[in-house]
């Protein structure tokens, strides 16, 4: 049985000639043709409804990867009743069941499955093959492998027992249902979010995006072939107001846990409250919402060419791998005036050799964004700054939707610090860039706080040591997670737990054991002999 060890999961590099690059070139091909149906799973049970949705991929608009289907009120409200059906006979399966149930799928990620996660993940989200790899294959593995050992490990921690007493605590799931509803941006948060409240007990409703459909149903296929039973996590692609208003309506809302905007987080937060007095227990809130991720540089960072090439590799990763599209994408940059000519200077150098296109390509850097409303939304904030007297675009700013939706990677240089671009989220391929005075650092640091509404993630790049202590008070709620010297995307499970405050979210930190303790209602019994 299983042993409860748990490691990061290696990044396969798929290089010519290695099998692992044939699997996956099969693959592409099976998913690239044809359309793909997924449908809505309630219980044991799949079903179809009138509400026909399809997912396109993002480099090739026209092409559809998978059709699927909406389910409607009473189907969702079938699903909250089947799944408390499923709910108590889950809850007392002993601990080691389902650690073995998440550990074989585990198995099945990092292997049966793991060229079709990144297949679908790279086709239907738009993702180039590393991206895919460390998101679908091991970020998705490592979620699951370390839940299971953590909860192994958190559950041997008992209460004493004094006297006559015999003092025990014992997990329970919460009663009700979790509403897991997840972005597109990561297959793995998908996974995640409705795997953990499982793995710890509890049943799902799980709305995943209708931009990631294909990839979460394989992510869904293979928990219930690694002997999830029926009704545990419900797949149920929905429409998003109308899976708010039935989740929120029932009573036995349980808890939601929530990846994706920092409105819609709002937005069901408001519900809750709304209809809080209708509800058996109080409902739990988990949210990882927005950002306006910084990088910001002290002149001592550079102290050779190669501190130099360092930063602005950082930055052109963080800001332009995935096209921004990730949570934790460096979108502000803070840079001294001393050092941005060359700063600038290199930035276009490296820039100006990204390939944009089909995630087929592997000599592409980034790829189309994800869909028509996320093109616009971006094309728009690059339009304001081609007319707006404070913004000049460095390099980039072009973008074209006649195949698929791609956008140029695009920098932004600002003569006001507080321009909306510095303060809203974009979630594209834009990044703007302020260069201050040197001697003004301090206010600088204050303006980075002030102006952080978000606080998600953040990155310094600081030699002097005073000086990086004086900076990390001062942004010290202006990010969840932190970085010195390193960019501000690519957070490792077990290594960088992730989540930030603010409007982004409720921090509760995935990655960590910290997070699946939010899925357990505890008992605590006294046993008097
Ligand atoms: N965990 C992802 C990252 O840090 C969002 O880039």
């Amino acid at each position: 049985s299983y042993t409860y060890q748990a490691t990061n999961e290696p990044i396969l590099s798929y290089e010519k000639g290695t099998k692992e690059r044939d699997s996956l070139i099969e693959k592409l091909k099976n998913y690239n043709s044809g359309i793909h149906e997924v449908p809505i799973v309630v219980g044991d049970k799949e079903y179809t409804t009138d509400i026909v949705k399809y997912q396109v991929k993002p480099h090739d608009h026209k092409s559809r990867l998978a059709k699927f289907y909406y389910a409607d009120k009473a189907l969702l409200n079938k699903a909250i009743d089947v799944s408390q059906c499923a709910l108590r006979g889950w809850d007392l399966t002993p601990f080691e069941e389902k650690a073995n149930i998440f550990a074989k799928a585990v198995d099945l990620i990092r292997g049966k499955y793991r060229f079709d996660l990144v297949a679908s993940t790279m086709l239907g989200q738009g993702k180039t093959i590393v991206q895919a790899e460390i998101d679908a294959a091991c970020e998705l593995a490592d979620f699951f492998s370390f839940n299971v050992k953590w909860a192994n490990e958190a559950r041997q921690w008992q209460p004493i027992s004094a006297g006559k007493a015999v003092n025990r605590l014992e997990w329970r799931a919460m009663e009700g249902f979790w509403a897991s509803i997840s972005p597109f941006n990561f297959t793995a948060i998908g996974g995640h979010l409705a795997g953990a409240p499982a793995f710890m007990g509890n049943v799902v409703l799980w709305k995943p995006s209708d931009t990631a459909i294909l990839s979460n149903y394989i992510v869904f296929k293979l928990l219930r072939e690694a002997g999830l039973p029926p009704g545990v996590i419900n797949f149920v692609p929905s429409d998003g107001p109308v899976f708010g208003d039935v989740i929120t309506r029932s009573p036995f809302l349980a808890g939601v846990n929530f990846t994706g905007s920092s409105r819609t987080f709002e937005a069901i937060w408001r519900n809750v409250g709304d209809n809080i007095s209708t509800y058996k227990s109080f409902p739990r809130l988990i949210g990882e919402c927005g950002g306006k991720n910084y990088h910001l540089i002290h002149r001592s960072a550079v102290q050779s060419q190669e501190c130099l090439e360092h930063i602005v590799n950082s930055t052109i990763r963080s800001a332009f791998e995935y096209s921004g599209q990730k949570c934790s994408a460096c979108s502000r940059c803070y840079v001294p005036k001393s050092l941005w000519p060359r700063f600038r200077d290199g930035l276009v150098d490296v820039v100006s050799g990204l390939r944009l296109g089909s995630p087929l390509d592997v000599g592409n850097f980034l790829s189309a964004v994800i869909d028509g409303n996320s093109y616009k939304k971006i094309r728009n904030y690059i339009d304001q700054a081609k007319k707006d007297g404070n913004l000049k675009i460095v390099c980039g700013g072009g973008y074209d939707e006649s195949i698929g939706y791609y956008i140029q990677p695009t920098i932004i240089e600002t003569t006001d610090p507080k321009n909306l671009l510095m303060y809203e989220e974009i979630f594209g391929p834009v990044l703007t860039v302020y260069a201050y005075e040197d001697d003004e650092y301090d206010d600088i640091l204050k303006l980075i706080d002030s102006t952080s509404q978000y606080a998600l993630t953040g990155a310094v790049f600081i030699a002097d040591q005073e000086i990086l202590l004086k900076s990390q008070r001062a942004l010290r709620y202006s990010a969840g997670n932190f970085y010195i010297n390193d960019k501000s995307t690519g957070s490792i499970v077990a290594q960088q737990p992730f989540g930030g405050s603010r409007k982004s979210g409720t921090n509760d930190k995935a990655g960590s054991p910290q997070y699946i303790m939010r899925f357990v209602n505890p008992q605590s019994i006294k046993s008097q002999s």
